[in-house]
């Protein structure tokens, strides 16, 4: 048996506090899962003065991540400082020197997993990531291996905690999305600068990976249609409900053929759906297989010890192959015969809330704009605006139309003069 497993941790924050804590505390459970015992052998933070939610001996702690990843005692370097650079040098540098690596960074992952992967593979090294997406929510390891046998022909998800917690609100509130964003932000819900999780681009990281897992293709955030939800209004929340809908930002990844289509974008899907009873801050994956039909994971997407959890199972699946001294198989081998589709290309219903002049025959002209794009309405709504207003709100549910076609009609609709505004267009996912 070896003596130890060195474990080296960049970053002591909301997660790397608790990965500290449950290699510390729980060592004895650990040393039983592993076979050896795991060793904290170097912490590396910004600043080492620090108060933290744990704290761990002075002499491990540090503020060079490059000491630790060049230290030869560490035999598993663990990336818990988040961003783009210089978390992907690191990475790079500790597989370069032969060390395995686990890690949460859905950033670097999803931008340059596959220089990664096939880097890790010429030094005979693992990189592993169950923490990029989902948080606790065991995903990506079931995408590598458990659901291997698949054709895997789609993923629905819900992966951004923090839309998911204001949609919420805003649909159970029928509160507006500024203020509700505002009070997210003072729970901690919601970062100071919210972009990253409001105009999709976290979520289009994760999507990336999981499509990359699941199609077994390359599949950038830029691959990724994005679209976020800050043109979503009460009223949109409103009409879904008594249109029996509800709204989430869904991240989706479809595979025709040889050819995925990754969209991230707010959606309506009927209440009685599972992926619309996933509330405030709460992650789900539905993976649409070929031997399973669907299978639905769901838990916490975020969170110290959640996260943690997720990230403490890489470094023992890893430690263990250590201490057995055998190979830890290969799970990223990546085809290039996937191509990736447009947003064009999709065909899907639509919902449409425009105001209009309140007159006979504006809805036939509305109607007409879209026919001649190839989009027939299934149903539609139109109120009054009050006492005061000569326009009227429309709501029209579209059958199936191509997106292209769908832009267009926009484009039209804008310059019939009997139409005031576009409120809002939003696609429908059944
Ligand atoms: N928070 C979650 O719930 C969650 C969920 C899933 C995945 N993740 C991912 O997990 C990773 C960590 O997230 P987090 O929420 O724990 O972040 P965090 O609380 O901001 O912690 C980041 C840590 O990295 C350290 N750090 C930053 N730059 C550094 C540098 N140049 N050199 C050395 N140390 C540096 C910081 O040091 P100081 O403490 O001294 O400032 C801090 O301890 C990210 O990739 C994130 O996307 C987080």
């Amino acid at each position: 048996m070896r003596s130890s497993i060195g474990v080296g941790l960049i970053g002591m924050g909301v997660v790397g506090s608790g990965v500290a804590r449950a290699i510390t505390e729980n060592s004895t459970a650990l040393h039983s899962h592993v076979g050896s015992p795991l060793k904290l052998i170097r912490v590396a933070v910004r600043d080492t003065s620090k108060q933290r939610e744990f704290m761990v001996s002075q002499n491990i702690l540090g503020d060079n991540p490059e000491e630790l990843i060049n230290d030869e005692s560490v035999n598993i370097v663990v990336e818990l400082m988040g961003g783009e650079h210089p978390a992907l040098e690191l990475i790079l540098a500790a597989v370069k020197n032969g060390k395995h690596v686990v890690t949460a960074n859905k950033e670097v992952i999803s931008k340059h997993g596959s220089e990664i992967f096939s880097l890790a593979r010429e030094n005979n090294v693992r990189v592993l990531f169950e923490a990029s997406v989902g948080g606790g929510i065991p995903i990506i390891s079931p995408l590598m291996r458990d659901l291997v046998a698949n054709d895997i022909k789609s993923i629905k998800a819900i992966i951004n905690g923090t839309t998911n917690y204001i949609l919420t609100r805003m649909a159970n509130e029928q509160a507006d999305y500024q203020q509700v964003l505002q009070e997210a932000q003072e729970l901690g819900y919601a970062e100071s600068d919210p972009t990253s999780d409001v105009e999709g681009i976290d979520a289009a990281y994760k999507l990336s990976i999981l499509s990359t897992l699941a199609f077994r293709a390359s599949v950038k955030d830029t691959d990724i249609f994005t679209e976020g939800i800050t043109s979503l209004t009460d009223k949109d929340f409103s009409y879904a409900k008594e249109l029996g809908y509800s709204i989430k930002l869904l991240a989706i990844a479809t595979r025709t053929d040889s050819s995925v289509l990754g969209r991230v974008h707010p959606a309506l899907i009927p209440k009685e759906q599972m992926l619309a009873k996933v509330d405030d801050a709460l992650n789900a994956v539905e993976v649409e297989t070929d031997l399973l039909d669907k299978v639905l994971f769901h838990g916490p997407g975020a969170g110290s010890m959640p996260t943690s959890s997720a990230v403490v199972a890489d470094i023992v699946n890893i430690a263990r192959t250590i201490a057995g001294g055998t190979d830890l198989l290969d799970p990223v081998r990546l085809s290039d015969e996937i191509e990736i589709r447009s947003i064009d290309t999709l065909i899907t219903k639509y919902y449409f809330r425009l105001e209009a002049e309140d007159q006979p025959g504006v809805l036939a002209r509305i109607a007409a704009v879209l026919g001649d794009c190839g989009i027939s309405i299934s149903s539609f709504i139109q109120k009054g605006l009050g006492d005061q207003s000569t326009n009227a709100e429309l709501v029209i549910m579209t059958h199936e139309a191509s997106e292209s076609s769908v832009t267009r009609a926009v484009s039209s609709l804008r310059g019939l003069e009997v139409v005031r505004m576009i409120g809002n267009v939003i696609r429908v996912v059944e």
